[in-house]
């Protein structure tokens, strides 16, 4: 099996924890590490661990600081990053654990909006050429993650258009007029989102329990796929063709839950090529996401 990760938003991740975590005061890390990360990253790197060599990315990388972000990627034995190199930067994000709180605070600099930082049109014509070649030799596309306001708007629908016309599986994890607009080109096979995403991007406000059961059904029989949205330590709520699913997530004690919903993404998609069986599916999906919630590495189900 080969899957192409696709990520727009690659970050630089620092995960700093504390044993306490106090705003407004000197805080002293105990534990610091850094990753190539960025939600089809941490895809990526979990497929990779799943079966090694089932996974390739394909990201931009900000030339300003690409050397950083490249060895981060290449000291990652199960990552294979290949980059589009574009202008300015690369983004960072920090990770804020606390031990003692038990918190995860995700801390983001969107340098991804600075208009210095110019994706332009060859890079966009380069990325989808390098998505066409890699998809007549993989089985699916795992797209994930926002687009960088400086990509076209349509980027995300060309992009899953050359897979959907190559035949082969997509996974979906991005939300908004990304998502609506692609779908008016091609419905991926499964769309993952959280349950904030699902209802702003479809719906446009908060739903009761029920109320999302139902529309996560309407929409997947609408659609004709799956569609499955997570909701942290809620049970999981889907639909394949209409038909609905309730997973309940599993009892761990979590350390670091960035990338979890990566982790679910890798974990579904995995098992669901290998066996075409949604229940199936969901419960690998929610075992790697608690294995992720175990580590402290942002996408790993490596305990
Ligand atoms: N504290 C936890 N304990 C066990 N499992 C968890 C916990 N937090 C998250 N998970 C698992 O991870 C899955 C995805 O989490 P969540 O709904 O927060 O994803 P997300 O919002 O898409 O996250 P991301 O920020 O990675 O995109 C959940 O459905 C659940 O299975
Ligand atoms: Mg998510």
């Amino acid at each position: 099996m080969k899957i192409l990760c696709v990520c727009l938003s690659p970050t630089i991740q620092r995960t700093i924890t504390f044993d306490s975590f106090n705003t407004g005061k000197v805080n002293r890390s105990q534990i610091w590490r850094e990753d190539a990360s960025g939600k089809a990253l941490n895809a990526a790197r979990v497929l990779n661990q799943l079966e090694p060599g089932s996974s390739v990315a394909l990201c931009p990388v900000g030339n300003a600081n690409a050397e950083h972000f490249m060895i981060l990627a290449s000291n990652d034995t199960n990552l294979y990053v290949t980059p589009i190199y574009i202008e300015g930067n690369t983004r960072e994000c920090w990770t804020i654990l606390d031990k003692t709180g038990k918190t995860t605070t995700e801390v983001i600099s969107d340098e991804l909006q600075n208009p210095l930082h110019i994706a332009g049109a060859e890079a966009e014509l380069k990325l989808l050429e390098f998505v066409r070649k890699d998809m007549m030799v993989c089985d699916a596309l795992l797209f994930a993650g926002s687009r960088p306001s400086n990509w076209s708007a349509n980027i995300c629908g060309r992009i899953c258009d050359v897979a959907k016309k190559a035949g082969k599986t997509i996974l979906a994890d991005f939300r908004g007029e990304d998502l609506l607009t692609t779908l008016k080109v091609c419905t991926p096979d499964i769309i993952k989102l959280n349950e904030t995403e699902f209802c702003q991007t479809f719906i446009g406000k908060s739903l009761s329990e029920d109320e999302l059961v139902s529309e996560i059904s309407k929409k997947s029989a609408e659609l004709k796929n799956i569609i499955v949205v997570t909701r942290g330590t809620k049970d999981t709520l889907s639909a394949d063709n209409g038909k609905a699913y309730r997973t309940p997530i599993e009892n761990i004690t979590a350390i670091n839950t960035t990338g979890c919903g990566d982790t679910f993404d890798a974990g579904f998609l995995n098992n669901y090529l290998n066996n075409k069986d949604m229940e199936s599916a969901l419960k690998a999906g929610t075992h790697c996401a608690a294995l992720n919630a175990q580590t402290i590495v942002p996408g790993s189900i490596n305990l």
